[in-house]
Order: structure tokens, then C-alpha cells, then sequence
């Protein structure tokens, strides 16, 4: 164990996957990359609240070029970790996108049937191109054709907290992304928000 290790909130963590030097590190490499790509389109970066907050925070700093950034808000419905694709707009964009280049922002793709839904209603908003940026991808066999054009890191199938990712709303505060110990999960509750 390494960041902190010291914290109540680390020692419900069995293995730090990403350490925060390499979330940033990487992050910084994929926000030269989109100034480099995105230079003169003046770009919409938008992600989903809220498990997205710090990979934007992080990655919008990294970006050398002026963009804006709005953020939707979205309710799962399914039980448990999994989501059956079924979202509802809670919160909607306050940009029109309407001819902007829109950059969705993820925090992790899963089965992307969530995402499937979400990119579907934004291109009904007829944006000049619309591509997406995930921090996390997990290598799971896509229940459909999903073109990624960022991609963080690919994650094993398993399920992680930190760096904005919550586990029944807690560990979204760990600056490292990591597996949760075995004990924790059977104190908690099941999760079942974004
Ligand atoms: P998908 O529709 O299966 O791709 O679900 C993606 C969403 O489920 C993410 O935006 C997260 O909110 C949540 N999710 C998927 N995997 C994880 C995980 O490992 N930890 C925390 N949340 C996750
Ligand atoms: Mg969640």
C-alpha cells in the first residue's frame, strides 16, 4: 500500500490498481493529445455526474486549447452494480451543442449499454462530431459497437472506487483508483447510483 496507506478510508483497499502519479501522468498525455486534435474546433467536453468529477477536473487542466465544459446528470435504473442501460436525464446540459464538437468524458466503460443511451440523445442534438474520452475501460465484450477515441487505461474485470468512483457513495475522495477489500463490501450495502 502506498498513497494514503494511513487513512481509515485506504485500509478498506486490498490493491491500488492506478496510483495517483500514473492517473496524472497519463491524464496528461491524453490532454496533449485532445489540444493537439482539437485545436481550432473550440470543443465541449461533457461528462456524466457525478463518478466524473475528478477525471474532468484533472483532464481539463492538462488541455492548452479553450474549450467549455457542462456536465448531465443521469439515474440508473437496475439493482446492484450493474445497470441495465435504462437512464434518465436528472440534469441536462445548459450548452446548446448543436454544431460544436462535443468530447464525452467517462470515468470507467463497462458494458456501455449506459453509454449507448446517453450518446444516442446527444446526436439528436446534431453536434458537429461527437467522440469519447474514458478514463477506465474494462475489457468486457461490448453488447455493441462502442469506437472509443481515448482510452485512459483497460482495467480487469473487476470492480473499483477511488478517484471519483464510489462503492455505495464512499471512496470517491481516494486520489488512486482500487479494488475494495472483500470485508468491506459485505459491511456495505449494495451500491446502486452513478
Ligand atoms: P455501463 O453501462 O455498464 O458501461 O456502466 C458504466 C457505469 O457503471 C459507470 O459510469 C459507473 O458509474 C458504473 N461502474 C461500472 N463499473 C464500475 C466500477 O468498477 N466501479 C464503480 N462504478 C462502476
Ligand atoms: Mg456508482
Amino acid at each position: 500500500m502506498t498513497e494514503s496507506a494511513n487513512s481509515p478510508l485506504a485500509e478498506d483497499i486490498a490493491e491500488i490498481l492506478i496510483a495517483e502519479h500514473e492517473l496524472q501522468a497519463r491524464i496528461a498525455e491524453l490532454g496533449a493529445q485532445i489540444s493537439a486534435d482539437y485545436r481550432d474546433r473550440d470543443p465541449v467536453l461533457v461528462g456524466v455526474l457525478r463518478g466524473v468529477f475528478m477525471f474532468m477536473a484533472d483532464l481539463v487542466r492538462q488541455i492548452t486549447i479553450p474549450i467549455s465544459v457542462d456536465f448531465i446528470g443521469i439515474t440508473r435504473y437496475g439493482p446492484s452494480t450493474r445497470t441495465h442501460g435504462v437512464v434518465r436525464f436528472v440534469k441536462d446540459l445548459e450548452i446548446n451543442i448543436e454544431d460544436r464538437h462535443v468530447l464525452f468524458v467517462e470515468d470507467v466503460i463497462d458494458t456501455g449499454l449506459s453509454l449507448r443511451y446517453i450518446m444516442r440523445s446527444l446526436e439528436t442534438r446534431q453536434p458537429a462530431s461527437l467522440r469519447i474520452c474514458t478514463l477506465l475501460s474494462k475489457p468486457r465484450i461490448r453488447l455493441f459497437d462502442l469506437d472509443v477515441a481515448y482510452t485512459g487505461f483497460v482495467l480487469p474485470d473487476k470492480f473499483v472506487v477511488g478517484y471519483g468512483l464510489d462503492y455505495d457513495e464512499r471512496y470517491r475522495n481516494l486520489p488512486f483508483v482500487g479494488v475494495l477489500d472483500d470485508r468491506a463490501i459485505t459491511r456495505q450495502r449494495l451500491p446502486n447510483s452513478s
